[in-house]
């Protein structure tokens, strides 16, 4: 186990990251968060973990995203970052906004799953305990459940902010239609919706078919996850499947066959990135970006060179008519990955 560390975050991370309104709230986001779906669960390098939280850290990153059963396994995420925050982090709590999420499957049995409020609330304590925080930045609703009727879930998000165990609520996952049901239910207890974190990237356009206006017009911000399809939208699959890739894991969400599909669109989309001066991974950043109506991409890294390269994003996030109609052609008919 590593010592503890006289980490000093570097003086002039604000420098290097823009940040913005989070809807009509007071709170401002860093253009790039991190989440720590993948490489912080009980068989990743606990010591990479804690760089790429420091590194982020150094680079203005100040919004670091986890959910109950990240890991693997369940729960692991959330043990091995609250190690990290107590170790590295303790003296930053007040810079950092953490949010963690219920709503998949987490423990056995009725009351561990989907969205009553007696998984929500029961959830939200077991995860303080993992982190050892006594509050959480914002809480999300992981996904809809159809079953519980949403003034029972949402009562359960706005208890959590009556007790103080999360400042901001926010939702995942949901379609347009659900989530102006949940604001106005959020709007009715006293609690508003802060935020809505959808999966969004160059190939996968969903929300552009009315979630990102109802998000404007109700005034809640937006956090994108997935920015780059999970590592594909990259340049580390243009000369086979790198060791250590998410794709050569085998996670059951990226296998190598959906990679090797989409790699003619991939060497399309980089060769636009080069004109561009960018990477791939900072292009498909930008591409985000460059709406005013996002509010904060969410990356994920599994090394302190993927998080030194995305960030640079932030530097140009101006896109040319024949830049995009280009990427828009390459991508026509994609489907969402
Ligand atoms: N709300 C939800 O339902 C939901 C669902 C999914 C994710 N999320 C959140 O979103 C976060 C990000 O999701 P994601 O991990 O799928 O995001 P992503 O940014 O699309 O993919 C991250 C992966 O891309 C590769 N990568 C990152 N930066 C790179 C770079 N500059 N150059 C080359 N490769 C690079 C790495 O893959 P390798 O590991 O192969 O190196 C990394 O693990 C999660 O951690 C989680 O917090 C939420």
């Amino acid at each position: 186990m590593a010592k503890n560390s006289n980490y000093v975050a570097a003086e002039n991370r604000y420098e290097k990251m823009h940040y913005r309104r989070t809807g009509n709230s007071g709170l401002l986001l860093p253009e790039l968060s991190l989440g720590l779906w993948h490489n912080f669960g009980d068989n990743d390098n606990f010591k990479n973990g804690r760089n790429i939280l420091k590194c982020a850290f150094d680079n203005g990153i100040t919004h670091f995203d986890l959910a109950n059963n990240y890991g693997p396994s369940p729960g692991a995420a959330e043990e091995n970052f609250g190690k990290i925050l107590k170790k590295d982090f303790k003296n930053y709590r007040d810079e950092l906004i953490i949010s963690s999420k219920a709503g998949y499957g987490m423990w056995p049995g009725p009351y561990g799953d989907n969205g009553s409020k007696k998984y929500l609330i029961s959830s939200l304590d077991q995860s303080l305990q993992r982190m050892n925080l006594e509050y959480v930045d914002i809480f999300y609703h992981h996904r809809p459940d159809p079953e519980t009727p949403l003034e029972e879930t949402m009562g359960a998000l706005d208890l959590m902010v009556k007790q103080g165990k999360a400042l901001y609520v926010g939702l995942s996952n949901y379609q347009p239609s659900e989530a102006e049901k949940a604001f106005e239910i959020l709007k009715d207890l006293g609690t508003r919706c802060l935020i809505h974190q959808p999966k969004y990237n160059i190939f996968d356009r969903w929300i552009e078919d009315g979630l990102l206006n109802l998000l404007k017009i109700s005034g809640v911000g937006s956090i994108c996850f997935s920015p780059l399809a999970q590592g594909i939208l990259t340049d580390k699959y243009l000369s086979g499947l790198p060791k250590n890739s998410r794709a050569i894991k085998e996670s059951p969400f990226l296998t190598s066959n959906k990679v090797l599909e989409t790699l003619p669109k991939i060497i399309a989309l980089n060769k636009i990135a080069k004109d561009r001066n960018q990477t791939l991974a900072q292009m498909a950043i930008s591409w985000i970006l460059k709406d005013n109506r996002i509010t904060s991409v969410l990356i994920g890294a599994s090394k302190t060179e993927q998080i030194l390269d995305s960030v640079k994003a932030i530097e140009n996030t101006q896109f040319s008519e024949e830049e995009l109609n280009k990427i828009n052609e390459i991508t026509h008919n994609n489907k969402p990955l």
